[in-house]
């Protein structure tokens, strides 16, 4: 990198905001609906201060941007999750923490690392949290956005948690995951729906990987033993410790949602990198999961795996997995690349007609130019385009307040308009994908490019 060469997760939109507001009011182009009501909330990296060596998308402080609609009306306001890193990053005026591209300083005197808390949102047992897979999650106040502190359920929760955990829409009940470099490499809990943390087993997988999300269905829970490895051998050869084995397989782990290591059934495919699932359900023998595959993955190891021209693509893709007869089958279901998928959250973990996920442009960057909706039923998909120069983020289901079909409701999203360098928030009738939103709310700042959002209710 020369010195005049700007990192683009630091350039353009992907860059910081400085200041927190709060706007009331905002200007609407079209009409906000009156049975949509509550609050979109959206995380993602937004570094405080200057990153001290090179910096990655996945290190900057979490920052979350809320749009709350009651009565076709719309409030706007951002805030730092003041995570204990933060607060001691702003006390001494300056970044204290290398990321995830720099080598690991674990004789830092403000300790070995920082969690961001930049990842996603989780709404369970009346609590909003901010998650990140490394550590524990934060709570956070709604609708004020302020910042709560971490979340360890009275002092039981003793493994990271996942970005992604999944709440089941019948029962409640919250299921997470924390995987960690050195064994028990997985650990999974459940959570009542009263947010009781109720138990943890270990599962047992060969080595380290990095495990971004999982999935359930009804009765079940999937794991996703991807060759996204991390080897301590290999650090301490001077080679880097995380690496993707093309040689090695996938395994997916199917376990009772109360089960342990001692049930989990395993089926192999061959090697692909899975950040995001879509669904998964249940369906005669089988346990169906829905998620966007790469056939391989440079994230974070960029200099040191084989460049493969199709890898880091994510398309959606279906896996079918036989309890009966021990097979799986593994389906591609559109070439177009798309990540961030999503589902009306009401049927998590049930077979669902609709999904939704974000149709990638082609870029060095991940930029998302519109929003897929896959009719699983006839096969068919239908594309929303944010138009010529705007770039969205994940699009998250709201559903119409007392609705009965499933895709009644509307997606939402921060778009930002490259041209004008605005931003806003759509919202797509989801029964209506081609045509324009119904409504576009006028942010009164930049919201900067990030990661996921939820719809909550409040
Ligand atoms: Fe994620």
């Amino acid at each position: 990198m020369t010195a005049t060469a700007v990192n683009p997760y630091l350039d353009g939109n992907f860059a910081p905001v400085s200041d927190e507001i709060t706007a009331d009011n905002l200007k609407v182009i079209g009409e906000l609906p009156t049975d949509l009501s509550g609050m979109f909330v959206r995380n993602g990296p937004n570094p405080q201060w200057s990153p001290i060596g090179k910096y990655h998308w996945f290190d900057g402080d979490g920052m979350l941007h809320g749009v709350r609609i009651h009565e076709g009306k719309a409030t706007y306001r951002n805030r730092y999750i003041k995570t204990r890193g933060w607060q001691i990053e702003n006390q001494v005026g300056k970044a204290v923490w290398t990321g995830l591209m720099e080598p690991s300083r674990p004789d830092n005197p403000y300790g070995p690392g920082k969690n961001t808390a930049n990842t996603a949102l989780v709404w369970h047992a009346g609590q909003l949290l901010a998650t990140w897979e490394g550590g524990t999650p934060h709570a956070v106040a709604t609708p004020d956005l302020d910042t709560i502190g971490e979340y360890n359920y009275n002092g039981k929760l003793v493994s990271a948690f996942t970005a992604h955990p999944k709440v089941d829409p019948v029962t409640g009940e919250m299921m997470f995951f924390g995987y960690g470099f050195a064994p028990p490499y997985l650990k999974y809990s459940v959570v009542s729906a009263a947010g009781e943390l109720l138990r943890t087993v270990p599962i047992d997988i060969p080595m380290g990987v990095m495990m971004h999300d999982f999935a359930i269905t009804e009765n079940y829970t999937i794991f996703m033993d991807l060759p996204l490895t991390f080897s301590m051998q290999r650090m301490q050869k001077g080679l880097p410790g995380l690496m993707f084995e093309r040689d090695k397989p996938s395994r997916f782990g199917i376990v009772k949602r109360h089960g342990d290591n001692s049930n989990i059934r395993w089926f192999e495919t061959p090697a692909c990198y899975i950040f995001h699932t879509l669904n998964a359900y249940e369906e005669g023998d089988e346990v169906v999961l829905i998620a966007n595959r790469m056939s391989s993955t440079n994230v974070l190891v960029s200099n040191d795996t084989k460049r493969d021209s199709d890898g880091d693509i994510p398309r959606l893709h279906r896996w079918r997995f036989n309890l009966t007869s021990g097979s799986v089958r593994e389906e591609r279901l559109d070439d177009i690349a798309s990540e961030f998928p999503r589902v009306n959250e009401n049927l998590l973990g049930r077979k669902t007609r609709y999904g939704y996920s974000g149709k990638m442009a082609a870029s060095s960057t991940p930029l998302f130019n519109g929003v897929i909706k896959y009719d699983f039923r006839n096969g068919t998909s239908q594309i929303h385009d944010y138009g010529k120069g705007r770039y969205g983020g994940e699009a998250v289901f709201a559903p119409r307040f007392g609705a009965s079909n499933e895709d009644d409701g509307w997606l939402v999203t921060f778009v930002y308009d490259t041209s004008s360098e605005t931003s806003e928030l759509v919202v797509i009738n989801a029964q209506d994908m081609t045509s324009q939103p119904v409504a576009r709310v006028l942010i009164p700042t930049r919201v900067p490019y990030g990661f996921h959002g939820a719809w909550i209710a409040v």
